[in-house]
């Protein structure tokens, strides 16, 4: 059977459906191959999403960059110019248009086009937790701005890490901090010593979906194959945090997994 084609209108037209507007801020987890073909390719889906908001709209990717190797002893170097990401083609076509601008965080760097951009991504680099209270995730939802998930689900949706940092579950962050390497647009270096996330610990953030969409804090649309979910991010955070104080747990395996996994280095971090 052949795969279900999309193009610009189809997409637009679900945007659309979802509730996007002109003026609307909208960070953008994605996957290319949920629609089926898409004509256009990843253009055709970013397209859709700048025509969605306008000029007067801003639309955020995230263009993350770090790995399960990255600690103090083993430094993140990033260049703003040169680093790929690893969260899809889109993010990837959509930083190499000359009118995205690229925020400077060693491993949760976030690329954006219109203007509110400099508001969200100036000083991600100075932020001491990646998705923190300086960190894009965070101003985008003070801001009344939306995430958008493509044919994605929870488990894409960084945000939920700005929950855990304010919650400050005893699992996400590492202990000490690391001197990252940044190498900014005009090719300095600078030195900034962050705390980066501990990948890899076992999560379970797709728990989430169906009370986001019950709190009536989601809503979702189908494009052929892909299904898209529109957050709202402030009310989704200050339910996750209310939820992490009470559980800080909830998120994550069972702890017994998670020790069966980290093992007694993991127990003695905490
Ligand atoms: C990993 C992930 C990107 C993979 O999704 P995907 O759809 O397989 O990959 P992409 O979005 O990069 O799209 C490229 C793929 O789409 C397909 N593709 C290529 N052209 C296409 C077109 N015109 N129409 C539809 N699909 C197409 C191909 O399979 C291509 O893979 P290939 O480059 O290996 O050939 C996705 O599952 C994901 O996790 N996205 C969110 C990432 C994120 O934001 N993470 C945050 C973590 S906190």
């Amino acid at each position: 059977m052949s795969k279900p084609t999309v193009d610009f209108k189809d997409i637009s037209l679900s945007l659309k459906k979802l509730g996007i507007k002109r003026g609307d801020g909208i960070l953008v987890h994605s996957s290319l191959s949920s629609f089926g073909y898409v004509k256009g390719g990843a253009d055709a889906v970013i397209d859709a999403l700048l025509e969605a908001v306008g000029q007067e709209g801003t639309v955020l990717v995230p263009t993350l960059t770090g790995k399960d190797t990255d600690s103090p002893q083993n430094p993140p170097i990033f260049d703003v110019m040169k680093t790929p990401c690893w969260t899809g083609r889109i993010p990837t076509e959509f930083m190499k248009r000359p009118q995205s601008r690229r925020s400077l965080h060693p491993t949760h760097s976030v690329s954006g086009i219109g203007p509110l951009v400099p508001f969200l991504i100036n000083g991600h680099e100075n932020s001491i937790t990646p998705c923190g209270k300086n960190s894009p995730y965070y101003r985008l939802a003070e801001k009344g701005g939306y995430i958008l998930l493509i044919g994605v689900d929870q488990e894409s949706n960084t945000t939920i890490h700005t929950a855990e940092e304010l919650a400050e579950v005893p699992y996400h962050m590492q202990r000490e901090p690391t001197d990252t390497t940044i190498i900014d647009y005009h090719g300095k270096r600078i030195i900034k010593r962050l705390y980066l996330h501990r990948w890899g610990v076992p999560r379970r953030f797709q728990r989430i979906d169906g009370e986001l969409e019950r709190l009536g804090i989601m809503r979702k649309v189908k494009c052929e194959g892909s299904t898209l979910r529109l957050i709202k991010p402030m009310q989704m955070i200050n339910w996750l945090v209310d939820r992490l104080r009470k559980d800080p747990w909830y998120l994550c395996l069972h702890p017994f997994d998670v020790y069966r996994k980290f093992g007694r280095d993991f127990r003695t971090q905490m």
